[in-house]
């Protein structure tokens, strides 16, 4: 562990490095608390690793791996860690060989609990430097420790490890959570304040030490005469910022429950780059001041967050990891959002009305991450689309179809320029397609060499340059702009998604001025219980009830699927027969589906379609009572069809009212046996009320269930009294029997009529069984689950 004296020599002869940073040289000691954990492992090591091969000519090293557990148990992992470290890109395999056997020598593991074994670690540095003649450079610590631990830790680091003679640089590194809100936020900061001072601390946001985030600056910068004019309101369609991910979070779900995707990338990462975007350009990129007065104007002409301005949902595979992992019982519901969708906007004169959607996601159907500014484009191309294309800036992270960082600039906005060394333009355009256009659609420009966010930020921080670390201001004015909206959704239900391809339009969104809505109107349970395959079937969840078929969705989507299969049916009538004889009942509930049907199936083949009655009340046709008033205001007056094809049952004949002499049951009967081929009809479509009647068919008649008859006049307990109705013979003879179930209200009902057996006397719609056609409940989970 002494041998730094020869190493420095060492690596004075062999080091090639690249050289760009100018630090006093000297000794450096690095300790990364939490050294053996996941992040170090992923990534601190191997940045550290980079930059000890970039300074070795400088500097000496030690680096320490400080943690909870004994040296023994630890240090076989740590080198384990070490040894798997991978080689910097730009170095040969030789030199690289040569480096990591150095640096393996130069790192060790200590136990770092209490203040005397920090007090320890200190000496440990001190003697080490008196005794090889070193001077002191600097004390790097790296807090890779969950949050709780940074006051303690701080506080340890601050009494027992600061460099005596403050001749030597002292910086402390912090990994995010950074609070869990304004207050928690604010309160941390003022613990940490206690032992470290601002310009000493280096709060990390690796999406800031990505290659295309730090170039989104410069980038603005260096082709500011082409931005100029287009950057603002007139010109941006919307700016879209999207991290989308594949893997779930499992083995964190300790952490993630607590904060879940807006707290875990969103109001961090995300929200670094639209600053990054949107902020005013400072006249000095470099200037540290500057960028983040600018920025923190930015955030304060944000409007504000509130619940509409926000989506959220959950991977349907979450709720069993979080009973899993946190050990709770199934009922136990955790509603943290693993993907969200923001909408934000910006009350300036530059930026007003622009939508800035922020995006993220686990379990999605794709690894990508971007941001994107698209233009509005006005033109209307005749024949070459050239001008026609999507006008856009993509900030390409990485991964997704193109898998580099890069940076498009669509062909028909400009040319950008080019910094030359660091960035290099792509030519060769592959078959790939970006967000939807092909790659030859765009100036695409690439770093030279790939480095990893960490590796970088990590000579940043050797460095002393502060401008890609989050400030303590810059931290609460994000915090500020996200605390409403994360408080506005506490306690709501996030839509739960299947995960991966299966997502399909699950999660799809539509902006509706300031608000953001899903473009599917629907909330979801969690339904694990339904094997789910895609999306479509995720909506609507299907079993059996009664031994018949059953459907059950939220009630918008039932509905659409009721009059999907409606439609569906009269298709394939009319196919068949050139004909679809539907009978409707009465009553609201199936209010909603005559909408649905009347104004959104444009396609339906009403012309070839007869309307027919299950019942009826013993009211004038044009009294709102009256169930044919109900299916002519709300289906009829909106769909172009025959009035032949319309068959109001004639409960008013010869001006009186369903008198028993005047026979009108059986006129309307023999209509049905003339016009109904066989009487069947093709569709029924029925409800259940609370005493379990339907139809007009009520408990205890039992003249109405007994005879073959189609049609009778049946005696109703509440008002009005007297109906006419279907009987269960006309009703059975039919090919397909929907019974559209809706509403809390009803959730007892079906609870009971799941128990009971077929009692058509006393609850007249178990008598409902088509003889040679098919019965389907349609519930909506109000219903269903109460
Ligand atoms: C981290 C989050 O900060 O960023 C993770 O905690 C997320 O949940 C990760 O997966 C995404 O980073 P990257 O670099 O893979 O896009």
């Amino acid at each position: 562990m002494y041998a730094t004296t020869f190493l420095l020599l060492l690596a004075l002869c062999a080091n090639r490095g690249r050289g760009e940073e100018k630090q006093s040289r000297g000794h450096v000691s690095v300790v990364v608390v939490g050294g053996t954990g996941d992040l170090a492992k992923k990534y601190l090591w191997q940045g550290f690793f980079q930059l000890y091969s970039n300074q070795v000519s400088r500097n000496t090293f030690s680096f320490y791996a400080g943690g909870l557990l004994s040296a023994d148990k630890a240090m076989p992992i740590f080198f384990g860690i070490l040894k798997a470290v991978p080689c910097p890109k730009d170095v040969s395999d030789e030199r690289c060989a040569l480096l990591k056997e150095q640096f393996l020598r130069l790192a060790q593991y200590r136990q770092l609990k209490s203040h005397d074994d920090y007090r320890d670690l200190a000496q440990q540095i001190e003697q080490q430097a008196q005794e090889e003649g070193l001077t002191e450079a600097g004390r790097l610590f790296y807090l890779a420790v969950p949050a709780f631990a940074y006051a303690d830790i701080a506080d340890k680091i601050n009494t027992n490890c600061r460099p005596v003679d403050g001749a030597a640089w002292f910086r402390v590194v912090l990994e995010k959570p950074f609070g869990h809100d304004l207050r928690s936020a604010q309160a941390l900061a003022a613990q940490l304040g206690e032992a470290l001072r601002d310009e000493e601390m280096y709060r990390i946001d690796h999406y800031l030490g990505k290659q295309v985030v730090s170039k989104i600056l410069p980038f603005r910068v260096e082709n500011k005469k082409f931005l100029d004019p287009i950057w603002n309101k007139h010109h941006i369609e919307r700016i879209e910022i999207v991290l989308k991910e594949t893997l779930d979070v499992q083995g964190r779900i300790h952490f993630y429950d607590q904060y879940g995707v807006i707290r875990d990338v969103i109001q961090n990462h995300l929200t670094e780059v639209m600053a990054l975007l949107t902020m005013r350009l400072p006249t000095n990129v470099t200037d540290g001041e500057e960028l983040l007065q600018n920025k923190l104007r930015l955030f304060s002409s944000l409007l504000p967050l509130g619940k509409n301005r926000a989506v959220v949902g959950q991977y349907q595979a979450y709720q069993a990891g979080v009973q899993q992992e946190l050990n709770k019982t199934k009922d136990y519901i955790s509603i943290t959002p693993t993907f969200a969708a923001v909408l934000a906007h910006m009350d300036s004169a530059q930026y007003d009305g622009v939508p800035i959607l922020l995006i993220s996601g686990k379990m999605l159907d794709e690894r990508v991450g971007y941001a994107r500014v698209l233009f509005k484009n006005d033109v209307f191309c005749l024949q070459h689309d050239f001008y026609c294309k999507p006008k856009e800036i993509i900030f390409y992270f990485g991964h997704g179809s193109l898998r580099y960082p890069a940076i498009l600039v669509s062909k028909n906005l400009f040319k950008p320029s080019l910094t030359e060394g660091e960035w290099k333009e792509v030519t060769d355009h592959t078959n790939v397609n970006v967000l939807g256009s092909p790659l030859s659609d765009y100036y695409v420009q690439t770093p030279t060499v790939q480095r990893e966010a960490y590796a970088e930020l990590i000579s940043h921080i050797f460095a002393g340059h502060k401008n890609s670390f989050i400030s303590t201001e810059n931290l609460l004015a994000s915090w500020d702009l996200w605390t409403p909206l994360l408080e506005s959704l506490a306690g709501s239900f996030p839509r739960v998604y299947p995960g991966g391809a299966d997502n399909g339009d699950l999660l799809d969104i539509h902006l509706k001025g300031k608000e953001i809505a899903y473009k599917r109107d629907v909330v979801l349970l969690g339904a694990d219980q339904l094997g789910v395959e895609s999306a479509k079937s995720f909506l609507v969840m299907q079993g059996k009830y009664r031994g018949a078929h059953m459907v059950s969705a939220w009630p918008e989507e039932l509905v659409e699927r009721l009059a999907a299969d409606i439609q569906e049916a009269a298709e394939a009538a009319v196919l068949q027969g050139g004909v679809f004889h539907l009978a409707l009942s009465g009553g609201s509930t199936p209010i909603a589906l005559f909408h649905r049907l009347a104004l959104h199936h444009f396609s339906f083949p009403w012309s070839d379609t007869h309307i027919w009655m299950v019942d009826e009340r013993c009211v004038p046709l044009t009294d709102p009572e009256s169930n044919f008033h109900n299916i002519q205001q709300h289906v009829l007056q909106h769909v172009r069809i025959p009035y032949y094809n319309i068959h109001p049952m004639p409960v008013q004949f010869k001006q009186r009212l369903c008198v028993e002499d005047d026979a009108a049951a059986l006129l309307y009967q023999e209509d049905i046996s003339r016009l109904v081929n066989g009487s069947r009809f093709h569709f029924v479509l029925l409800g259940v009320g609370h005493d379990g009647h339907t139809a007009s068919l009520f408990p205890g008649a039992k003249a109405a269930h007994s005879d073959n008859g189609l049609v009778v006049l049946t005696e109703s307990p509440i008002k009005p009294h007297r109906r006419m109705s279907l009987t269960l013979s006309a009703i059975n003879r039919a090919h397909r029997v929907a019974l559209l179930v809706m509403g809390k209200g009803k959730h007892e009902l079906v609870t009971q009529l799941s128990r009971v057996k077929d009692e058509p006397n006393k609850w007249p719609v178990t008598g409902v069984k088509p003889t040679d056609g098919t019965l389907a409940w349609y519930m909506d989970y109000d219903t269903l689950l109460g």
